[in-house]
């Protein structure tokens, strides 16, 4: 596999995924262009050995499942992954008046986000809006495919302090500038109605995000590096579809699901907390003919692989990763644990999962907090509430993570393709947490 070509790939991947609903947007029609059926949840379904589907909530969340031909050793082989990124949520009132005819946006911040990071770039604003169209209200994508606002920071002139450390005040500091005068109030409404060809009275409401619209960029006098907005989470989600479209497994079925909200704790009905992940696996063994007694023994020997990027080691702050479990950049697909249970894993997954990436010929490394350090928490150990199943953390390595522009290595989105190809391909024999046997 060319790491460069596969980084170019990611990085079109991203671009067309710049909120949560274009990411599962681009992960619809990458299935749809693979042969798959969609089954929508308010619909009675039906799947056969050998089929491929998937199923989407909230236009937010996807579940794709490849059911194998003979299912043999019927269990789950999943990857999860999540669509969205820390931002700024524009409010339903979502002009802000200013000084001397200023019109600014009026947003909040959705997730933890590193708030200087957003200064000073070209932004734009993504997600879904509801448009009344014929007596009916329709849900609609929108991007503006332009530069729209700016948080324009203050002069150094004006705030000598500024260099000694700043904390931001989001109500007043962070506010994108949107117009010098020449727009006024109901000019958001109207760009969002222009954009999508409808009326500004059509416009009822929107979930929409700012944007960092900074071009993604492979750089280094070498090439090792490679700097977009979302990689975390969509080099990992990206990662998970390529492999779970490459691999073909007859034995049990291959899941990979893509959740939303992960930033802001992953309770919401479309989140790792949620039903959308058990709802769906027991509808797909109903449909496979199964009872339930089927589908608990298929969950005992089924396994999860939670994907969300990790920390490598900062260069300039080596302090702030553990002495030993701290990855680099380039070095492969790293395995998370933490003693408190924010991770899955625990011998018996780190086991299984090394195992595969070992015969895989894919480098792994280790992550854990520093132990005076608490860290931050992932999907795996929350979608394990609704379906409790084996399962280990692994993320790719990356400098920044939540900055509206984040840094990684060219090489190790590969190594996730291909861990994750590993993974899917494998029959994976559980038998309790006493012996696992990878065919
Ligand atoms: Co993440």
């Amino acid at each position: 596999m060319d790491h460069l070509a596969t980084t170019r790939d990611l990085l079109a991947f991203i671009g067309s995924s710049p909120s949560m609903f274009h990411t599962a947007a681009t992960i619809r029609r990458e299935l749809d262009a693979a042969g798959f059926t969609y089954l929508p949840e308010h619909r009675p379904w039906t799947m056969e050995p050998g089929g491929s589907y998937y199923t989407v909530r909230n236009g937010s969340s996807v579940v794709a499942l490849k059911v194998g031909s003979s299912l043999d050793s019927y269990h789950f082989q999943m990857v999860a992954a999540h669509g969205d990124s820390p931002s700024f949520k524009v409010k339903a009132a979502p002009e802000l008046s200013g000084p001397e005819g200023y019109l600014r946006l009026n947003v909040e911040p959705y997730g933890g986000m590193i708030d200087y990071t957003w200064l000073d770039r070209p932004l734009s604003v993504a997600g879904r809006v509801m448009v009344e169209q014929d007596g009916h209200v329709e849900s609609r994508l929108l991007y503006p495919n332009r530069d729209v606002a700016l948080i324009p920071s203050v002069a150094i002139h004006m705030n000598r302090a500024v260099n000694d450390g700043f904390a931001f005040n989001h109500q007043v500091d962070l506010c994108p500038l949107f117009s010098a005068g020449e727009l006024g109030k109901g000019a958001f409404v109207a760009m969002l109605a222009d954009e999508l060809g409808v009326s500004p009275d059509q416009v009822l409401s929107w979930d929409l995000f700012l944007v960092n619209r900074q071009a993604p960029s492979v750089w280094g006098v070498a090439q090792e590096f490679v700097s977009a907005p979302h990689l975390d989470d969509l080099q990992c989600a990206f990662a998970g579809l390529r492999a779970f479209l490459a691999s073909q497994n007859d034995h049990d079925v291959s899941v990979f699901v893509c959740f939303d909200n992960e930033e802001v704790g992953s309770g919401t009905k479309q989140g790792a907390k949620s039903t959308l992940l058990h709802d769906t696996l027991v509808r797909a063994n109903a449909a496979l003919g199964r009872g339930e007694a089927d589908y608990l023994q298929a969950i005992a020997m089924s396994f999860l692989v939670s994907a969300d990027n990790a920390h490598a080691v900062h260069p300039n702050h080596p302090e702030h990763a553990d002495e030993r479990n701290r990855p680099r950049l380039n070095g492969g697909v790293v395995i998370k644990e933490h003693a408190m249970q924010r991770y899955t894993t625990d011998a018996f997954s780190r086991a299984a999962f090394a195992a595969i990436c070992r015969e895989a010929g894919v480098p792994v490394q280790a992550f854990a907090n520093r132990s005076d350090k608490e860290g931050g928490s992932t999907l795996g150990n929350l979608s394990n509430l609704q379906v409790s199943v084996h399962g280990v953390d692994i993320g790719l390595p990356q400098l920044a993570m939540h900055s509206s522009y984040e840094t990684a290595g060219v090489r190790d989105t590969m190594w996730g393709i291909e861990a994750l190809s590993a993974f899917y391909r494998s029959n994976l024999l559980i038998e309790g947490a006493d012996r696992l046997t990878i065919a």
